[in-house]
């Protein structure tokens, strides 16, 4: 793979490790996202590189929607769809992919706020990044494309408590041997949450994405 790819200073050894065996170019950059992503900028300027960005992009956006489209393949009943938001173009992707046709329901942590941030504001806006899902959704402003198509679609973004976070990942590996990051148990949050109410006859999808988690962590949840 010939790339150079700009990861923030928080993000996990495990993530890193796994991109450099992949045989890219890594820039560790001290600094949250957007540090990473301003350096990011200054090399492709630099050396006429192709930027790939990680959400404000509509082909990578386009891209995400496939797994939209995967899921009408799957489950052409789908009624609400559960998808955890960074820059937000996951979630975008999958909305334009359902075309209506089932709810996107949007969740981020509290500490990486950046669409209810945007959604309270009417236009993004910077919000705090922290928290144990920061290497994942921690984009500090919700993308411009992505707001574009999430505002007239989802009200509401569900915002999901570090304790939450972690019920859910340990929940996910306990009763069904998934493990996953923080980022990707977010989704599965949603369905304890008060925020949202369910009908007995929905045919709800959880996204379930990103598998980066802590070998340590892992080797703790086998012996618990
Ligand atoms: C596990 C996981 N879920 C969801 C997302 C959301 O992506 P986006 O930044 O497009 O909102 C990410 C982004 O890296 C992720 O790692």
């Amino acid at each position: 793979l010939k790339a150079d790819i700009f990861l923030p200073s928080c993000s996990p050894d495990h993530k890193l490790r796994q991109i450099r065996a992949a045989g890219a170019n890594l820039h560790v950059v001290d600094g949250p996202f957007a540090e990473a992503a301003s350096r990011c900028a200054d090399f492709v300027a630099a050396n006429d590189a192709l930027l790939v960005h990680p959400f404000e992009d509509p082909a990578v956006i386009a891209g995400q929607g496939t797994l939209g489209l995967e899921i009408l393949e799957q489950s052409p009943d789908v009624t609400k769809v559960i998808v955890a938001v960074g820059g937000g173009g996951l979630a975008a992707g999958i909305v334009i992919a359902l075309d209506g046709g089932a709810e996107v329901i949007a969740v981020e942590p509290k500490a990486c706020p950046s669409l209810a941030e945007a959604l309270r504001a009417g236009m993004p806006v910077a919000a705090p990044v922290g928290g144990i899902a920061a290497d994942s959704l921690g984009a500090p402003v919700i993308g411009e494309v992505a707001f574009s198509v999430l505002a007239p679609s989802v009200r509401h973004a569900v915002t999901l408590s570090e304790k939450a976070i972690l019920d859910a990942q340990q929940q996910l590996w306990q009763e069904f041997r998934l493990a996953v990051e923080p980022a990707a148990a977010c989704s599965w949050a949603v369905l304890e949450s008060t925020e949202v109410s369910f009908a007995a006859d929905d045919c709800i999808v959880v996204v379930i994405c990103g598998g980066n988690v802590n070998p340590q962590e892992m080797a703790a949840w086998a012996s618990s």
